[in-house]
């Protein structure tokens, strides 16, 4: 008989705890995941998974006996010695993280020496540091999370690097975390609590730099004619650089890196150092939303009373996530130019109407597309690569459209009677329409 496995304490059962307890549970732990909210607890009790994140679904479903959910804080601390804290720690108005959902956790934890606090969630440099100052006898383990939205599970199971920060006295809790993460087979790199909070930071913001980097790349290609994914691809050939994170597009979104960048920006800010650089990744960022704005009215002119259709709201494909999407932004910008906006995403659309009210939600492509005078193509979904194009044309005003995230191929665009134009993409001349 196999030995049976030590109980797994999550809490906070957003995106990030619901993988875990997913993930941890499919190695074989018990799984006790407590969350504030008895709504989401119910659902999730009765099997209803309200977010899409591939895989999920099945993984919850096959260890449903595994997992306990529940907002009964006793019930987790008697259940379980492994705490993994994955509360949001969102962006305040000034930038910095809010650590209120985590301190209102480490309020409820009793410094018994028994319990293992495990910080899951993003948390500036030093926050380890103040809880431990606050309950000596916690003991603390950092373990921040490096998952992707949409390869989530994906990600946990196959880890490229799994880092666990402890400081001095909490060698044997390090140890537990690392033992639970052994099976997976990525490297696991032992640290202190200061600097995995900072490689977490550090990581995301590098990843932020590389896609800011490459959009200007894209910008300066424009003016000279070269293409950003020829450029891309001969940088990233030299192992120092890699091809990894050098697609160009009209920014980054989604929950970690705004946030992120600009809570590393705002921890060094907050010590007296000017971190120069992230402040430029930031803008760089914001304008690279922008600039497809202006892509539009070089083809149209004033964009007042042109319907403009966005192909995917989502931040990216695979996920309903809409924070921080370049949609949100890129919508009230064409609004505030005069332009009706139609939208349409394959999974996020019912997030997306809540947030975009003024903008005309459809329940396809190519009812967005209807009447267009341009369609912009904001999210990579598969399903815009196998759309008929030349269906789309026929039904669109003007067959304009800016692709966003240089996802289409222009050659099919243009066959199909398009104006194409994507972010640093060199665009040979449009052929010639057939002869009648
Ligand atoms: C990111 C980190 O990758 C992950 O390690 C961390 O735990 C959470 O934040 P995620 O937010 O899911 O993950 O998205 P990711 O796939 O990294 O993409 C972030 C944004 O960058 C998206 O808006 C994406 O469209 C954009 N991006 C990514 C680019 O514009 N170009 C690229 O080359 C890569």
């Amino acid at each position: 008989m196999s030995e049976r496995k030590e109980t797994v304490g999550v809490i906070g059962v957003g995106w990030v705890g619901l993988v875990t307890a997913a993930c941890f549970a499919e190695l074989g732990h018990p799984v006790i995941a407590r969350d504030i909210l008895q709504e989401k607890v119910d659902s999730l009790s009765r099997g209803e998974v309200s977010i899409h994140e591939p895989g999920l679904e099945d993984l919850l479903r096959r260890n449903a006996e595994r997992i306990t959910f529940t907002t009964d804080m006793n019930e987790l601390l008697a259940g379980a010695r492994l705490l993994f804290v994955c509360v949001d720690t969102p962006p305040t108005y000034s930038g910095d993280a809010d650590l209120s959902r985590v301190r209102a956790v480490v309020q409820e934890l009793p410094e018994d020496g028994d319990h293992v606090l495990i910080m899951k969630s993003t948390v500036p440099a030093g926050t380890g540091q103040s809880i431990r100052r606050d309950m000596p006898n916690l003991s603390y383990v950092s373990c921040p999370e490096f998952l992707k939205e949409g390869t989530a599970v994906q990600d946990f199971m196959n880890p490229d690097r799994v880092v666990i920060g402890a400081d001095p006295g909490d060698e044997e809790s390090a140890d537990a975390v690392a033992g639970l993460y052994e099976p997976l087979g990525g490297q696991i790199l032992r640290t202190d609590v200061a600097s995995a909070e900072m490689i977490k930071l550090a990581s995301n913001a590098f990843l932020a730099t590389k896609i800011s980097f490459i959009n200007e790349i894209a910008n300066v290609c424009e003016e000279v004619g070269a293409d950003v994914g020829q450029v891309a691809q001969g940088m990233g050939l030299d192992g120092r650089i890699g091809t990894a994170f050098l697609r160009a597009g009209i920014g980054y979104g989604g929950s970690c890196f705004p946030k992120d960048v600009s809570a590393l920006k705002m921890l060094a800010g907050n010590t007296g150092y000017h971190f120069q650089l992230l402040t430029s990744v930031i803008e760089v960022n914001e304008l690279q939303k922008r600039r497809v704005v202006g892509k539009l009215e070089k083809h149209l002119g004033s964009l007042i009373g042109k319907r403009v259709a966005l192909l995917g709201l989502a931040f990216k494909a695979d996920t309903d996530d809409m924070r921080e999407a370049s949609s949100l932004v890129l919508a009230a910008r064409l609004q505030g130019e005069g332009a009706e906006v139609a939208g349409y995403d394959p999974v996020a659309a019912e997030r997306a109407a809540g947030m975009l009210a003024s903008v005309e939600m459809t329940t396809s492509a190519m009812e967005a597309l209807e009447g267009a005078d341009a369609a912009v193509l904001v999210t990579e979904w598969r399903e815009f690569a196998e759309l008929d194009w030349a269906a789309a044309a026929e039904r669109m005003a003007r067959p304009l459209i800016i692709d966003g995230r240089n996802f289409l191929d222009p050659e099919v665009l243009q066959a199909a009677g398009f104006e194409y134009e994507g972010i640093g993409r060199a665009i040979s001349a449009p052929r010639p329409a057939p002869a009648p």
